[in-house]
């Protein structure tokens, strides 16, 4: 571990999308590559944090020197993170699936088995809400992301409150934008005292920035 002002810091970072099976072969997924995530637990690594990373299937290769906990779904997202516990700060960056498939198959479903298969949806725990609403030892600063199309700033604020989290970082990913899968972001950082207009900038710069942040907050 590197000197730094996060020396001694637990961290907790969730990254990448989740996978809902359908059946043994099939899954519902989203876009998220897990670059943002990822480069936001380089940056805390090298501020000298401890990082716990727990990542969905992602593209990019998870950072070097974490602590890196594999996961499929969201239900297993939510474990991980519990059993992660204590941390000193919490790093919500998934893209972690709204539904999971309630009928989904233990065996492959086939296609000529009388007509099409109706998936049936149930909703998935909301890892960054349970985490942010702890009765105890939850971590001191909890931060989330608010990836939307429409009204971001308004409805990033809006989820602050309501899931209970410290800090939001709310983008823009209208297709438009290039953010989701991109290299650059363009981000709002939201807390108890307002709103901070980011420059649009790589994720690296990005999660370099929220990083000094946070060990300005937790240091
Ligand atoms: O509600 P929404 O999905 O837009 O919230 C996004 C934020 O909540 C992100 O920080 C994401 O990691 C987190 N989240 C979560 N568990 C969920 C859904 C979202 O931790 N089931």
């Amino acid at each position: 571990l590197s000197d730094g002002p996060l020396k001694g810091k637990h961290i907790l970072v969730t990254s990448g999308p989740t996978h809902e099976p359908i059946d043994p072969v099939r899954y519902i997924a989203n876009r998220s590559s897990g670059a943002q995530g990822t480069a936001i637990a380089k940056a805390l690594i090298a501020l000298g944090a401890q990082v716990t990373f727990v990542t969905g299937p992602a593209d990019v290769a998870p950072p070097a020197g974490a602590r890196v906990v594999a996961v499929q779904t969201a239900k297993q997202m939510l474990d991980a993170v519990t059993a992660a516990a204590p941390a000193d700060a919490a790093i919500f960056a998934a893209a972690v699936a709204d539904w999971h498939v309630a009928n989904a198959g233990d065996s492959k479903i086939k296609k000529d088995k009388s007509g099409l298969p109706h998936l049936e949806f149930a909703e998935n725990p909301d890892i960054l809400a349970t985490v942010s609403q702890m009765k105890t030892g939850r971590p001191a600063l909890v931060v989330g992301f608010a990836a939307e199309t429409d009204d971001v700033i308004a409805n990033a604020t809006a989820k602050r409150l309501r899931k209970g989290c410290d800090w939001i970082l709310a983008n823009d990913v209208s297709p438009e934008t290039g953010i989701m899968g991109g290299v650059d972001n363009d981000v709002t950082l939201i807390t108890a005292d307002g709103t901070e207009d980011w420059p649009r900038m790589s994720k690296q710069a990005t999660a370099e920035m929220l990083a000094d942040r946070i060990a300005k907050a937790i240091a």
